[in-house]
This record gives C-alpha cells, structure tokens and sequence, in this order.
C-alpha cells in the first residue's frame, strides 16, 4: 500500500450570504448562531481538529469578523474568569482555541459560489491534499465524520467525499453520487456526480453531505472559473472534471447531519444537541413534552 500524503489542513467557507436565515444573519454571520452553547463554526472547527487537523483556513467576507474574533484569545475575559475562580468555563475555551498561528482567514470578496471560495484558499493550502468542511453542515456521531474519512483516505488516497442517504423525493436538492463497488464496510467507489439531478433521474440516493478530502489539483480546475448552476462556481463541477483523472471515494457517514443554513435543521440540531447534555438533558425533555402534549 502506498503511503498517502497526510490531511494537515482543513478549509472552511464561511463567505455565503445566509439570505434563508434572514433577519438573523443581517448583521451576524450563521456560523455564529448557537447550537445550545456553541457557535455552529466551533462545533465544525473541533470536528476537524479531533481528525488531526493542524491548520484551519477560513475563507470570510464582509460582516465576517467576529468568527476572527471568536477564535482569537480573550485576554480580559481569561483573567476574569481566573478571578472568579470559572476554572473549568476558562478550560473549555482554552481547549476550544486553536494554537498560534493554526488559523488563517483570507477573503472571498464577492460570493461567486462555493467552488470559488474553495480556490480562494489555493496559496494557504498549497500542494498538498486539504480537508473542506461546509461549516452549515453541523454532525453528530461518536466518531466525527472527518476522522473517518481521514481513516478511508489512508487505505484508499484519491479523494473522499462523505454521503448520507435521503429520501428519493428529496434527491433533486442535493449533489448526489453514484455508487460503484465497496471498497469497505463504509466506503465505495464513486462512478458518477449530479448535482441537483431533476426528479427521478438521481443516480442513487446517497447525497454529498458537506465534508469532503480533495487533492490539489482542484485548484487549476477550479481557476478557470467556470460558471455552472445558479451562475455560480460550483465545487461539484470541477469535482467531475477531477474524477476524469483521480479516483473519488464515497464515505458513507453514519451519524446525524443537521443543516444549521436551514431553520428546520438548525432548530433540530438545537434539540438533539441539548437532548445528548447530561446538565440539561432532562429539563428540556419534560419541556418538549409538555410542549407537545399541549399541541396534540
Ligand atoms: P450556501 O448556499 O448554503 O450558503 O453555501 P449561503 O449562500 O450563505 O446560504 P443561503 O442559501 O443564502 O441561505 C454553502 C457553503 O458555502 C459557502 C457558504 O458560506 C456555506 O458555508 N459559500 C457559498 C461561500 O463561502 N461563498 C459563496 O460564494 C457561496
């Protein structure tokens, strides 16, 4: 088996509008939205780090810098909760902070679509096979959906992207794949990728949830900037350009995906998050409850 080049480094796309998420993203970006204490960006930044991610690249836009903020040392903060004896709040933020210079934040300019994003990263990422994480895509699972896909890159290399199966009425909403044979218990060769295939014409229901490994020959792809649904650059479509020349393996993802860019996902990310925290678990249980009960 040859040896793969190890996933160092990990982009995160924060430049999108968040218009379905208006008024609530007006002035503050959705990655800083809350799922029960965290901001949905920090849930995505541990996700990677617990993968063996060293380096965390966020390509922002207007409106974004306090997701800079966020992950900068709060020196006034930190000496106050030392003051009040919050050892524990300051040790979790601590654990929460990336080292220094672990971070890098360069800008989109203008939101020409996820795949220009992505090539806006190329001189931070450089040669080398980089993680890209869809920060509005939040997860839940024992063993994060990163490490995973980091376990079938290194017996399998190429490029990963992580599926999850949907409904076959929902398909035409998503990029979906085609599945060719199984590489493992999770894994399986892709053989084909549409993304938003009209109705009835998916190739399967597995659909790309949002964590992908690609290699760095993406970025000569995606520089010619080519336009492709909605106008806008899009990462499926040099993926396929990509797949003519590298092999694309599926990862399918066994946990829950909530889509935090969604009202519907963000507000059952809340409720599943707070259901699995033993401090609150049973309060918002009873709550739930009563709620229903009421309405039925
Ligand atoms: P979305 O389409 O979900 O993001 O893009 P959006 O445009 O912010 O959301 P809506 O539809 O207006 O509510 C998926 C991901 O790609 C990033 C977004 O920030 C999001 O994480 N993205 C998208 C960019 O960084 N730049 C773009 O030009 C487009």
């Amino acid at each position: 088996m040859t040896q793969q080049r190890r996933v160092r480094k990990a982009v995160f796309p924060v430049a999108g509008l968040g218009t379905r998420f208006l008024p609530a993203t007006k002035a503050i970006p959705k990655e800083m939205l809350t799922v029960v204490d965290k901001p949905v960006i920090q849930y995505v930044v541990d996700e990677a780090r617990a993968a063996g991610i060293e380096h965390f690249i966020f390509v922002t836009g207007r409106n974004k810098a306090v997701i800079e903020d966020h992950f900068d040392i709060q020196v006034e903060l930190y000496d106050t909760l030392r003051k009040r004896g919050k050892l524990d709040e300051l040790g979790n933020l601590q654990a929460m902070q990336p080292k220094p210079g672990q971070t890098s934040f360069t800008r989109q300019q203008e939101p020409l679509g996820l795949g220009h994003a992505v090539w806006c990263a190329r001189e931070l990422v450089g040669d080398e096979p980089f993680a890209l994480l869809l920060p509005d895509m939040v997860m839940q699972h024992d063993k994060g959906c990163l490490t995973g896909m980091v376990e079938q890159y290194h017996k399998v290399g190429g490029n990963v992207i992580s599926v999850e199966e949907v409904p076959e009425e929902e398909t035409h909403r998503y990029g979906v794949v085609g599945v060719g044979e199984d590489i493992s218990e999770d894994g399986f060769r892709i053989n084909a990728m549409v993304e938003k295939p009209p109705m009835g014409t998916a190739p399967s229901n597995y659909f790309i949830n949002g964590r992908y490994i690609l290699q760095p020959e993406i970025f000569s792809i995606l520089e010619t900037q080519e336009t492709g649904a909605g106008n806008e650059i899009q990462i499926t479509d040099a993926m396929l350009k990509l797949a003519e020349k590298q092999d694309f393996s599926g990862y399918r993802f066994r946990g829950n995906t909530f889509d935090c860019g969604s009202k519907e996902g963000f507000i059952r990310a809340n409720v599943s998050f707070a259901l699995k925290r033993d401090d609150i678990r049973v309060k918002v249980e009873d709550d739930l409850r009563r709620m229903l009960d009421t309405l039925l």
